[in-house]
């Protein structure tokens, strides 16, 4: 049997030293934040408490990159099934994370004499949106995609277009949203009936009974404000 020499291992006598130059990084991390290590009466080191911060600025790889969708559950849909469901979903989601916040801008900035029916019918109406957004991006977790999220990448990939910044009167606001929810109410029938054909039944129950249903109520609620009817004495 052959003798083990020093010679035969060498990575044995560098593990302290790997250990050594973590203990370094995590030292001069403590440091970066402000925060050493304080020396208990003995003169051993205590835990430290800190928080390792600041790790965003060095991360690895991403855990799953947008735009992909992985098998990880296993919810019986073959990957082009939840890819084509992921990018329809995706799609939707951004379009209601816009009608969602033109309905609080809406909320905030209307004005005249329907304003205080229009200010709670928007709020409302903003509730059940931001509902169905969450409904929709779990969706798009469950199927093996990422939910687009934050509003600089919704902006990108809403099709929506954008309101000014400017208060505008009630009847225009009523124009966009009934706009915005048309450009929805199209895409749900087109998906639902991809999702359908597809197999992909989850989605196409998610874009019929929630999403559909509840853009169809919305716009009506939202309609009857703009028909030029007589306030006071018929015509
Ligand atoms: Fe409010």
């Amino acid at each position: 049997m052959a003798k083990t020499t020093t010679k035969d291992t060498p990575a044995a006598p560098k593990a302290p030293a790997a250990k050594k130059a973590s203990t370094s990084k995590a030292a001069a991390q403590a440091s970066s934040n402000g925060q050493d290590g304080q020396a208990s009466s003995n003169g051993q080191s205590a835990p430290s408490v800190q928080p390792v911060l600041n790790q965003q600025f060095n991360a690895p790889a991403p855990l799953q990159r947008y735009g992909t969708v992985s098998q990880r559950l296993p919810i019986g849909i073959d990957t082009n099934t939840r890819q084509e469901s992921v990018e329809m979903l995706n799609q939707m989601l951004a379009d209601t994370c816009s009608i969602r916040d033109m309905y609080k801008k809406h909320h905030w900035q209307v004005v005249g004499p329907t304003f205080y029916q229009l200010h709670l019918l928007y709020d409302k109406h903003y509730e059940e949106q931001d509902a169905l957004i969450d409904m929709i991006a779990e969706r798009i977790q469950i199927l093996g995609g990422v939910a687009v999220a934050m509003a600089a990448d919704i902006a990108e990939v809403t099709s929506i277009p954008r309101p000014p910044r400017d208060r505008e009167e009630a009847p225009i606001q009523v124009s966009r949203l009934l706009e915005a929810h048309q450009i929805i109410l199209k895409n749900c029938h087109d998906f639902a009936k991809k999702a359908a054909d597809s197999g992909d039944d989850g989605t196409n129950d998610l874009i019929v009974s929630n999403v559909m249903r509840t853009n169809e109520m919305q716009v009506w609620f939202v309609s009857e404000h703009v028909v030029d009817t007589p306030l006071a004495r018929a015509e």
